[in-house]
């Protein structure tokens, strides 16, 4: 894979490299693959790729006995042809909010835990399969239920119980033997995530005493104002509990990547200058902490340019105004927070990166 996914010299990969790390960007499979300044846009900046819902079951999974590869097929296409290398988000997004309709519903028949095992384990093994290039894979997306810390109640906790989560794990073990296996969640540093962060660090704990080859923690970095809370500037940040938790995560030998980086500027003001200077100074903290663990091995931003980010869709600014989550403008012009990652990255200790 040596040379795979190396972006033009003074690129945010480029800078990312030097010292260990990787860059990248989600994309879907829609609209912002279609555009083909978008794609000149992703591949002068980015190592490697991400879909964006591609690889979610409710894309790829149209019933039980059926598989559409095909939106998936034309981003792991693009990377291929663009160099760039490509991680994997999601085996099993936990969560019920997020699992098809059909799904939901479905009869497993007199012996639910086997059935439901046989067909989470032949999902995983069919697209780990697929896609040989994805070298890290987000095998569980967000199980922890931020209100109690708890497992969350989903179509496969009650079938198979909370045993899920370590076969998914084994399963890909099995299906995709040299790709990174991530445990990948949305805890953030508010002091209110604290019973969030607690309830990841059990599931973590519990799976390394049993043995569960999960690798790193996908942290998603979403951050910001708090998505669908109170539209305050920033939510209040706590960097020393962040630090406590990243330090229990990483002692229990595990790597960390930034999977899904944003910032959300529902309340901040609406001039842009202001905006985009906030974004940018708050995204340089965040980045400086996370950047400061050796562990940190990737970062990758949930879509690169303000056009096509996923926010503009979730909770609307009071004003209306169309948000500057993301580190380009709607015309692909570099914005502060463009800056801001570059210069974190260059301030950046070195690490060993991943193979
Ligand atoms: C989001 C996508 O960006 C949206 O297009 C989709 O409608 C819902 O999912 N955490 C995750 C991602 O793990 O998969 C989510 O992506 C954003 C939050």
């Amino acid at each position: 894979m040596a040379g795979l996914g190396a972006a033009p010299a003074g690129s945010l990969d480029a800078l990312a490299r030097a010292k260990g790390l990787r860059f990248g960007s989600a994309v879907g499979a829609g609209a912002p693959l279609r555009d083909a300044k978008y794609r000149a846009l992703l591949t002068a900046e980015c190592g490697l790729l991400v879909a964006e819902n591609e690889h979610k079951w409710y894309v790829l999974r149209p019933s039980a006995d059926r598989f559409d590869f095909g939106p998936a097929d034309r981003i792991a296409a693009f990377a291929r042809e663009s160099g760039l290398g490509l991680r994997g988000h999601t085996l099993l997004w936990n969560r019920d909010e997020f699992t098809p309709a059909w799904l939901k519903v479905h009869d497993f028949g007199s012996r639910p835990a086997s059935a439901a095992e046989k067909m989470l384990v032949e999902h995983i093994k069919a697209v780990c399969a697929r896609y040989p290039q994805i070298d890290s894979w987000d095998v569980v997306n967000e199980t922890i239920d931020p209100a109690t810390g708890a497992l969350r109640d989903t179509v496969f906790v009650r079938a198979m119980g909370e045993r899920c989560i370590d076969v998914a794990f084994y399963a890909a073990r099995e299906a995709a033997p040299t790709a990174r296996l991530v445990y990948n969640d949305y805890m953030s540093w508010l002091p209110r995530d604290a019973r969030h962060r607690n309830g990841v660090l059990k599931l973590l704990e519990g799976m390394k005493a049993r043995g569960v080859p999960v690798q790193a923690l996908g942290v998603q970095g979403h951050i910001g104002a708090a998505n669908d809370r109170e539209p305050e500037p920033f939510a209040e940040h706590d960097p020393k509990a962040w630090r406590a938790f990243l330090d229990v995560a990483t002692g229990l030998g595990l790597d960390l990547l930034i999977t899904e980086l944003d910032v959300h500027d529902k309340g901040l003001p609406a001039d842009r200058a202001v905006r985009d200077r906030a974004v940018a100074d708050h995204a340089r903290a965040y980045l400086d902490l996370m950047l400061s663990y050796p562990q940190l091995k990737q970062v990758l931003c949930w879509g690169l340019c303000d056009r096509y980010s996923w926010l503009q869709g979730t909770s609307p600014r009071a004003d209306k105004a169309s948000k500057r989550p993301t580190p380009f403008d709607a015309d692909y012009r570099p914005k502060p927070l463009r800056e801001a990652i570059a210069a974190a990255f260059r301030a950046a200790p070195e690490r060993t990166p991943w193979a």
